[in-house]
C-alpha cells in the first residue's frame, strides 16, 4: 500500500505525522504498524527535521491497536518515523463494530460503512448544527436504523418533515409509520390530546397572558384540583368557588374570563384524560407527532405531557405498577431549544431535564436536535454522551459546545467550519473511537425547487374608461 506518510514526533496518545498523500484529511483514519489512529487537526509548519520548507503535518490520536481482530488501548507511545499508511476498508469494520452495530453513512473518504454502537442510545444523543446542515436527514436516518432494531422511536415533528423522511427509507422493511395530529385533524390520521389537568400554572402562561396574581390564583385552583378527576372546565368553574379572603374578586374574575377564551381557542387540543401514551410505543414503529400546525405553547404542552408519560410508564414498568410502557424507546425532540431553552420557564423543559438525568434507568433515551445550541440548557446538554455535529459556524455555538460535551476538544470543534452539508462528526458513547467522520446517506426524496420567482405581470384592461387589473 502506498505511503501516507511518517510519524514525526509522538508522545502518550498522539503523532504528528508528516503528510506524503492528497487523501489524509481531517478525520482520516490511519495505521502505523498495528496501531490506529484518527486525523484531529492538520496545519503546515517548518522543522529541522523535516525540512526547513513548511511542510503538511497532520496531529493523529492513536486510540488503539489491533490484537486478534479486536481493538485494544496502547501502553506506551509510537516508534517515531515509522511509515504511516489509510486504514483499508477491512480494517474499518474490525476497528468500528461490535456486538451492535448501526449505520447512518460511511466513514469520510471511504466507501466503508461508519458503524455506530446502537446500545448506547439511552445515554442521549444530541444533533447540533446550523440550519441546512443536514440534521433532520441525520436523524431521519438514525430513526430508521434504530427502528430496524426494534426499538420503538417517538418523534416531535415540528415541520411536518419526517412522514417523507422517513417514508422513503422504510420502503422494503418491516418497519411501520403511525402519524398523531396536533390540533388540526387530517383525514387518515390519528390526533394527539392533551390532559389540561397535565399542566402547571406557568405553563398556562404560552397560552394566555397572565398576570402574577392570576397565575399566583391559578396555582391556588390547581393546588386544590390536584388528585381530583378535572379537566379545563372545572378549572374555569372553580374561580368562583375562591375565598373571597384569599384572591380579589376581580382576579378570579380575570382569570376566568381568560381561561373561558382558552378553551375557546384550544378546542381540539385539551381533552379531558389525553391520549394514552403507553398505547403508541411499539416495537418496530417509529411514531410521529406532527405538531407543524399547532402553536408554540401547544407544542411545548405537548412536549411537557408526551416527556412526563413516558418516563412514568417506563417508571411503572420497572416498578411492576399498573399502565406501564412496556417497551424501552428513543423520544426525539426536534427544534429543542424550543423546549429546553436555558431561559425558559415552560414545564416542558423539566420534563426533558428528567428524562436526561433518569431516562437511562428506565431505558428511555433522549434524542434533541437543535440549529441554536447555545440556547439550550446545559444541564441537558452535557448529559448527552453522544454528539452527533455538522457544519456550525457561530462561535457561541462552539463554545458552548465545547463546554458541554467532554468527549470534543478544541481542535474537533474547530473542524467543524469545514464540514459540508450531510457530513458530520460523530464523538462520544456511541463511537467506539475518540470520533468519527460521516458522511450520511442521502434520503432520495424529491427536493423542493429554490430559486427566483418567475411572475407575469398583471395586465391592464381598459373598460368603459376605467382601469381593471
Ligand atoms: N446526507 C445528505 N446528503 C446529501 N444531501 C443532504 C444530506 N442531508 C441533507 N442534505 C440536503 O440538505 C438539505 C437540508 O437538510 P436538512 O436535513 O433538512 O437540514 P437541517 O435539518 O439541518 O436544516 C436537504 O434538503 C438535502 O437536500
Ligand atoms: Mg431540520
Amino acid at each position: 500500500m502506498d505511503s501516507a506518510g511518517m510519524v514525526v514526533s509522538s508522545g502518550g496518545q498522539e503523532i504528528e505525522v508528516l503528510v506524503k498523500n492528497e487523501n489524509v484529511e481531517l478525520g482520516t483514519i490511519l495505521k502505523i504498524g498495528n496501531f490506529y489512529g484518527i486525523v484531529a487537526h492538520m496545519r503546515y509548519r517548518e522543522d529541522e527535521k523535516i525540512g526547513s520548507k513548511q511542510k503538511l503535518t497532520a496531529k493523529t490520536q492513536i486510540f488503539g491497536k489491533l490484537e486478534d481482530d479486536r481493538l485494544v488501548k496502547i501502553k506506551r507511545p509510537v516508534e517515531p518515523y515509522k511509515d504511516v499508511s489509510l486504514a483499508d476498508e477491512r480494517e474499518l469494520n474490525i476497528l468500528l463494530s461490535g456486538e451492535y452495530n448501526m449505520s447512518i453513512g460511511e466513514v469520510y473518504g471511504t466507501a466503508a460503512r461508519a458503524f455506530l454502537n446502537p446500545s448506547e442510545y439511552d445515554r442521549h444523543l444530541a444533533i447540533l448544527a446550523s440550519t441546512g446542515a443536514g440534521k433532520s436527514y441525520t436523524a431521519a436516518n438514525l430513526i430508521k436504523e434504530f427502528a430496524s432494531l426494534s426499538l420503538p422511536v417517538i418523534v416531535v415533528d415540528t415541520h411536518g418533515e419526517y412522514q417523507k423522511l422517513l417514508s422513503k427509507l422504510i420502503e422494503n422493511t418491516n418497519i411501520d409509520i403511525e402519524i398523531y395530529t396536533v390540533k388540526y385533524p387530517r383525514k387518515g390520521y390519528k390526533e394527539l390530546k392533551i390532559p389540561a389537568s397535565d399542566l402547571e400554572a406557568e405553563d398556562f402562561g404560552h397560552f394566555t397572558i397572565l398576570n402574577e396574581t392570576q397565575k399566583s390564583a391559578l396555582g391556588l385552583i390547581l393546588e386544590r384540583l390536584n388528585g381530583k378527576d378535572y379537566g379545563l372546565k372545572e378549572i374555569i368553574d372553580y374561580c368562583d368557588k375562591l375565598d373571597k379572603d384569599v384572591i380579589h374578586e376581580e382576579t378570579a374574575k380575570a382569570l376566568k374570563r381568560r381561561l373561558i377564551s382558552l378553551e375557546r381557542t384550544f378546542k381540539g387540543v385539551f381533552d379531558r384524560y389525553g391520549t394514552d401514551i403507553t398505547k403508541i410505543v411499539q416495537p418496530y414503529q417509529v411514531t410521529i407527532i406532527d405538531a407543524s400546525y399547532a402553536s408554540q405553547g401547544v407544542r411545548q404542552s405537548v412536549v411537557s405531557y408526551l416527556a412526563k408519560e413516558l418516563l412514568q410508564g417506563r417508571i411503572k414498568k420497572e416498578n411492576e405498577m399498573p399502565n406501564p410502557i412496556d417497551y424501552k424507546l428513543l423520544f426525539v425532540v426536534e427544534e429543542a431549544h424550543n423546549y429546553a431553552g436555558s431561559n425558559l420557564s415552560h414545564s416542558c423543559k423539566y420534563q426533558l431535564r428528567r428524562i436526561a438525568s433518569e431516562g437511562r434507568k428506565f431505558g428511555l433515551g433522549l434524542c434533541v436536535i437543535s440549529q441554536k445550541p447555545s440556547k439550550i440548557d446545559e444541564e441537558i446538554l452535557s448529559q448527552c454522551n453522544t454528539g452527533i455535529y455538522m457544519h456550525i459556524t457561530n462561535p457561541n455555538d462552539k463554545e458552548h459546545i465545547k463546554r458541554s460535551f467532554e468527549a470534543i476538544n478544541e481542535e474537533i470543534v474547530r473542524g467543524l467550519d469545514s464540514l459540508d452539508v450531510g457530513e458530520c462528526i460523530i464523538a462520544g458513547a456511541m463511537s467506539r473511537i475518540p470520533f468519527l467522520m460521516c458522511k450520511v446517506d442521502k434520503i432520495p426524496v424529491e427536493k423542493e425547487k429554490k430559486g427566483m420567482p418567475k411572475y407575469e405581470k398583471p395586465k391592464n384592461m381598459k373598460v368603459a374608461g376605467f382601469d381593471y387589473v
